[in-house]
């Protein structure tokens, strides 16, 4: 029989890079193909291609043994093959039935415009049983979780009767049991003979669930693995063409007594309901902080930068208390933050990358107001290199460069100042393998001159490999707080989950 799909010497370029070369794929029914490759490789174009987002400059795509031609995301959808976007695209403000048939709503005896509201709520609620989705066909998409949005995006698929689901990184923002509950929708899916295609930098997932690994590098196939095959030194290895020999790097300075903390935060709230959070970091020691999504740990990151309102508490920065209203409050102090969702809140998409990175400079790099304009080039050259940010020129609109690499420009425009209190949250989302070990590398030096790094991350093995100390939030406020002997997985998550503390 046929492959249900297959890609043939794709290429495709844009204006100065080549994104894809001649690059071969194919899928059986029923097979889950994982795609895997540094950020840039080429993946997300590739999936654009298969799923009629876009078109490829040369190459053939075939489905079921015929040629076929996918100009329109709705010709693909036609044939089966329904792509998951790497951010979200669902209509915040309608229900779950609304997004499901958005475009599609039956209507009262195929009149245009007489929706048949039950019939669609019905539908829905059928196809999201199907998923496990817990939530009302009725419930608006803006009130659910991450993990569930996701799995309305996936019950619209299979609305669409698809063959073929395209998952680029899906899991990226789900908690643990949220991918967990994915991966049973996926492994059921494919017992019903439907295809996956997974795009994900969570090696330890693409073990789980892939049947066959196809490694994208610089835009090229860079081989298979099939069944024993999938190992994670191997993967690493074919993604980046080299070994790696330490990934967590972290050199671990003797314990010094009695210095005082860079900083240290006293009965801080945000919100009436909470005991108020105390802790210190001391200078050169990164402090882990876990927890669920929901625990309140990016709120605590936020109110300390300023962008949340405190509604008690006090921080100081080496001995002296800092009252923190602003951001720029916080950045005068010397503490930064890399947010969370670095689209939203970390980048000026439609800026260059330049102007991107030089934006938290520009005090600096300023003389009289006015942007030293080769100065600017400069740093945005060094730090493009040092982080390894995959662009044409540090003139390309930020909008254009992939996911992981928007993400590297983030950081590298806080990394480029040097910080009394660095506050990362989820530093690595979305980031490949290799450029994870080079963050952990510019924090480990950040640390060696002295200062505090709190890193927020619900990447548990992150947590373990980097962390000096880790703090466990829960409900708004600290379930405790574990030494570097102390620390592991069942601990931090039956603190997280609300378990007692042992004293
Ligand atoms: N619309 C565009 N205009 C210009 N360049 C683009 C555009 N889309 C992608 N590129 C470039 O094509 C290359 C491949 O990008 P792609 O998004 O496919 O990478 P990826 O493998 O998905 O990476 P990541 O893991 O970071 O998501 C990158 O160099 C990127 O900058
Ligand atoms: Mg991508």
């Amino acid at each position: 029989m046929a492959s249900l799909l297959r890609a043939v010497n794709i290429s495709k370029a844009f204006p100065g890079v080549q994104a894809l070369a001649d690059v071969n794929l194919h899928v059986e029914r029923g097979e889950v193909v994982a795609v895997v490759g540094e950020n840039g490789a080429g993946k997300s174009t590739l999936m654009k291609i298969l799923a009629g987002v876009t078109t490829a400059d040369s190459g053939m795509l075939e489905v079921d043994g015929r040629p076929v031609a996918l100009r329109s995301v709705t010709e693909a959808e036609h044939l089966g093959i329904v792509l998951i976007h790497q951010e979200l695209n669902l209509a915040g403000n309608l229900d779950i039935a609304g997004n499901i048939f958005l475009g599609r709503e039956p209507t009262w005896g195929g009149v245009l415009g007489l929706i048949d509201h039950s019939r669609m709520h019905d539908d829905a609620a059928h196809i999201t049983g199907r998923l496990g989705l817990l939530a009302s066909p009725y419930a608006v998409v803006d009130t659910l979780s991450i993990g569930q949005q996701q799995l309305v995006e996936i019950a619209r698929a299979l609305s669409l009767q698809s063959r073929l689901l395209i998952l680029d990184e899906p899991t990226s923002s789900l908690t643990e049991s949220e991918t967990a509950l994915l991966f049973r929708v996926l492994s059921e899916l494919t017992e019903q003979g439907i295809s996956i295609l997974y795009i994900s930098h969570r090696l330890k997932e693409v073990e789980i669930i892939a049947d066959r690994v196809v490694v994208l590098r610089d835009g090229k196939n860079a081989g298979d693995l099939v069944g024993d095959e999938i190992m994670h030194h191997a993967i690493v290895q074919r993604m980046v063409g080299r070994e790696l020999k330490q990934f967590f790097q972290r050199h671990r300075p003797e314990a010094i007594a009695g210095v005082h903390p860079v900083v240290s935060v006293r009965g801080v709230r945000w919100s009436e309901q909470q005991k108020g959070i105390d802790f210190t970091i001391a200078p050169g020691e990164i402090v882990g902080m876990a927890g669920l999504m929901g625990s309140g740990r990016t709120e605590l990151a936020e109110t300390l930068f300023g962008v949340r309102r405190m509604v008690s508490g006090a921080v100081a920065i080496d001995g002296v208390t800092i009252p923190i209203r602003t951001p720029a409050d916080a950045i005068n102090a010397g503490i930064f933050l890399i947010p969370e969702d670095r689209r939203v809140q970390g980048l000026i998409l439609v800026d260059t990358v330049k102007d991107n990175i030089s934006l938290t400079q520009l005090s600096s790099l300023s003389r009289f107001g006015i942007v030293q304009g080769s100065q600017e080039d400069e740093l945005a050259q060094a730090m493009c290199q040092q982080f390894n940010v995959r662009t044409p020129s540090t003139s390309q609109t930020v909008a254009n460069l992939s996911g992981g690499n928007q993400q590297k420009v983030v950081l590298a425009k806080w990394l480029s100042r040097t910080p009394r209190l660095l506050i990362m949250d989820e530093p690595t989302r979305g980031i490949d393998v290799g450029a994870k070990s080079e963050i952990y590398a510019l924090m480990d030096d950040l640390a060696e001159k002295g200062a505090a790094i709190l890193m927020i991350s619900s990447d548990l093995e992150e947590i373990l490999g980097m962390s000096d100390r880790v703090l466990v939030m829960h409900d708004g406020d600290l379930a405790g707080q574990l030494r570097r002997n102390e620390l592991s997985e069942q601990v931090i998550m039956h603190l997280a989950t609300g378990g007692a503390a042992k004293t």
